[in-house]
């Protein structure tokens, strides 16, 4: 196995010759424009990131400026990047340090981590490219290339591999290295990850550690990191009514707890029989007609719906309790629905039932 004393060493030599050195956020040590850049690159390719990260800086070109402006205007300048919660915590932590830090970010990594927005991982990449602080990043990629490195099984993004993980990570920073070792191998760590050590088809030739590479050595290199582990949800059964009148159907309002809470939805039963007599307690025939059964997943179970339609007899019942609608089909959109419901009736709306 790799001597851990190794690793820094020939990372930052591997960095320096062949990692990337010419990002718009390299070379310099401005805390602005180090922390912009990772908030940005926390969900987003750098190619991505580029042109926004230019229009913010020469919009807001410090900290204090973006502190001062309107959210409505960070959040225009954000449109296209995504994930927006970042934009939110952009503008709140530019206000924290303006107003509470005089507008110089704090140096230290735990610090740093208090602020909106920045977690351990991004605290320590600014730390270390700002100020050159011994603090070590574990960011995704960075999760790949150690657990292909040094053969860590498990999933990543369990908190037992994960600890292990900072660890290990920790354990491989150079010691008293200047900060421009530092900064190399913070740089470095992410440029093998994003060049070489990639997650489809990592160019494992180019790769300095690839003598000692458990994933190389043995040809484990699509087995690690190991995928999350697939969860075997429970499956639940429902009957839901479509009880049309003309071009209407009735809704029922979902209490406003459990799933879909306070969502307009159809009428359900735990089987047929049970959902004929619905239909018949709502005034409608008794007789139901099948319709395509759809699966809704949820995160801890599935959802198999059998539709059933059937037909209201003579005049609707009168819905006017609040907790029932006749909602016209050409106004479904209206309706706060749940998506399995809204591409059922949807169906339903172009077909001629
Ligand atoms: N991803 C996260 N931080 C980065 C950085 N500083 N350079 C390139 N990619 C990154």
């Amino acid at each position: 196995m790799l001597a851990l004393a190794d690793f820094s060493t020939r990372l930052i030599a591997w960095q320096r010759v062949h990692g990337r050195h010419d990002l718009p956020w390299q070379n310099t040590r401005d805390p602005y424009w180090i922390w912009l850049s990772e908030i940005m690159l926390q969900q987003t390719q750098v190619s991505t990131v580029i042109p926004y990260y230019a229009r913010f800086l020469a919009r807001f070109p410090d900290v204090n400026a973006l502190a001062a402006a309107p959210l409505d205007d960070v959040m225009a300048l954000w449109a296209g990047l995504g994930y927006y919660s970042r934009a939110r915590n952009l503008h709140r932590c530019a206000q924290v340090v303006s107003e509470q830090f005089g507008g110089a970010f704090p140096q230290s990594v735990d610090e740093l981590a208090e602020l909106p927005g920045i977690g351990r991982s991004t605290a320590a990449a600014i730390a270390s490219f700002a100020f050159g602080a011994r603090a070590t990043i574990l960011d995704g990629n960075v999760k790949r290339v150690l657990a292909r490195v040094f053969g860590i099984d498990g999933f990543p993004g369990e908190k037992r591999v994960e600890n292990a993980m900072w660890t290990l990570a920790e354990s491989l920073l150079p010691d008293a290295a200047h900060p421009d070792d530092v900064t190399a191998y913070t740089q470095g760590l992410m440029d093998l990850g994003a060049t070489l050590c990639v997650r489809g088809k990592p160019d494992c030739v180019r790769c300095p550690f690839a003598a000692d590479c458990v994933a190389n050595v043995t040809g484990r290199q699509r087995e690690l990191p190991a995928a999350r582990p697939k969860k075997t949800v429970p499956t639940r059964k429902t009957w839901m009514l479509v009880l049309k009148d003309g071009d209407s159907v009735l809704l029922e309002k979902r209490p406003p707890t459990g799933i879909w809470g306070g969502l307009w939805s159809l009428p359900e039963a735990a089987d047929e029989d049970a959902l004929a007599a619905v239909a018949h307690g709502f005034g409608g025939t008794e007789e139901l007609h099948r319709l395509a059964p759809l699966t809704h997943t949820f995160t801890h179970f599935k959802l198999d719906i059998e539709p059933r339609l059937a037909q209201a007899r003579g005049a609707c019942v009168q819905a006017a309790d609040g907790e029932t609608v006749w909602a016209p089909l050409s106004e479904i959109d209206s309706f706060g629905l749940p998506a399995p419901v809204r591409k059922l009736l949807d169906a339903l709306q172009g077909s001629l039932i």
